[in-house]
């Protein structure tokens, strides 16, 4: 038999041999690793046309994930399997300095159990939303102002070229930068230009909202994207007056698509910029908002992709 790729059979393995001429999809499994008999029972001598279709749950969804399979010689599916969440893997392998046997090829599959994850994952992103919804409830303006959040900071890490995971955090996590608000939400909700004093306080709101999540486990990222939004690459921002690499990737983003946001949103106290003059304001500066404030990099990704976050803005406006 052919050794089995160390890395991958921390996973439950599922093996069989594919020998030329037969179709892969009769090829049976010849051997199936503890890990995987305890989740899913001894699977030994069961074809792998059955074993996609269950995984599939579905002949047709088994055989189209089996052409996949083939064209590809490696997948990644996550589905149910017997009422848990598995991911499944699998590869061709090409063994054919393999000299104990004729096989040209070899399948190595393997099946994560994911069922523990998947339910944390739902447990976390459930607590973000449980207190999005409180700051929802502190101040409807700024409601509709982090969903749009999300869907800018989700692009702008995608063009980055974050990884799934951030990107998928993200996505979940920028909705609480402003959590902090519900703390003054009297000062924040006044219709006219707030005081000197009233905006010192104003400032604080990455403290407070950094205080409502520090050393919670799982949400660590929504910390970074709580205490460094307003951090301006330059230094001058607040609270701590972090600079460039020092404010975290996910405050940096977060704090770019907050300040687009702003200026093409209206306020009860200033009126809302067009797209143009927007572009222009972040492009240029305008003295208050100064193109230094931003990551070079992400400033350059956001003003070349700038339309794809005007649409975004455009429809989830109201
Ligand atoms: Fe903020
Ligand atoms: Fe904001």
């Amino acid at each position: 038999m052919a050794r089995f790729d160390p890395d991958f059979s921390i996973f439950g393995i599922l093996a069989g041999d594919l020998l030329p001429g037969k179709p892969i999809e009769t090829t049976r499994i010849d051997y199936v690793n503890q890990a995987c008999a305890e989740i899913y029972g001894d699977l030994t001598g069961m074809e792998f046309s059955e074993l996609f279709a269950t995984i599939a749950e579905g002949t047709e969804a088994g055989t189209s994930l089996m052409e996949k399979f083939k064209e590809s010689g490696r997948i990644s599916f996550e589905g149910k399997l017997f009422g848990r969440f598995v991911k499944f893997h699998s590869r061709i392998i090409d063994c054919r300095d393999d000299d104990a046997c004729a096989i040209t090829q070899y399948i190595q599959a393997g099946i994560t159990d994911i069922t523990e994850s998947v339910i944390l994952k739902k447990l976390l992103y459930g607590t973000s939303e449980a207190l999005r919804r409180a700051a929802e409830a502190a101040d409807d303006d700024t409601a509709r102002h982090i969903s749009r959040i999300n869907e800018y900071s989700k692009l702008l890490a995608t063009l980055q070229g974050a990884d799934v995971t951030f990107i998928e955090k993200i996505a979940s996590f920028a909705q609480l930068h402003d959590i902090g608000k519900i703390k003054i939400a009297q000062i924040i909700r006044l219709p006219r230009e707030l005081t000197r004093e009233e905006f010192s306080v104003v400032k604080k709101h990455p403290s407070f909202g950094g205080k409502m999540v520090k050393g919670l486990e799982g949400l660590e990222m929504a910390y970074d994207i709580i205490m460094d939004h307003h951090e301006k690459w330059d230094g001058s921002g607040y609270p701590r007056g972090k600079k460039a690499e020092e404010i975290t990737l996910a405050g940096r983003i977060v704090g770019l698509v907050d300040v687009f946001d702003a200026l093409v949103s209206s306020r009860p106290y200033k009126k809302s910029y067009d797209y143009d003059t927007t572009r222009a304001i972040i492009a240029k500066g305008d003295g208050r908002v100064m193109p230094t404030h931003f990551d070079p990099q992400l400033l350059q990704l956001f003003l070349e992709n700038y339309q794809r976050f005007v649409s975004i803005h455009r429809k989830m406006k109201s």
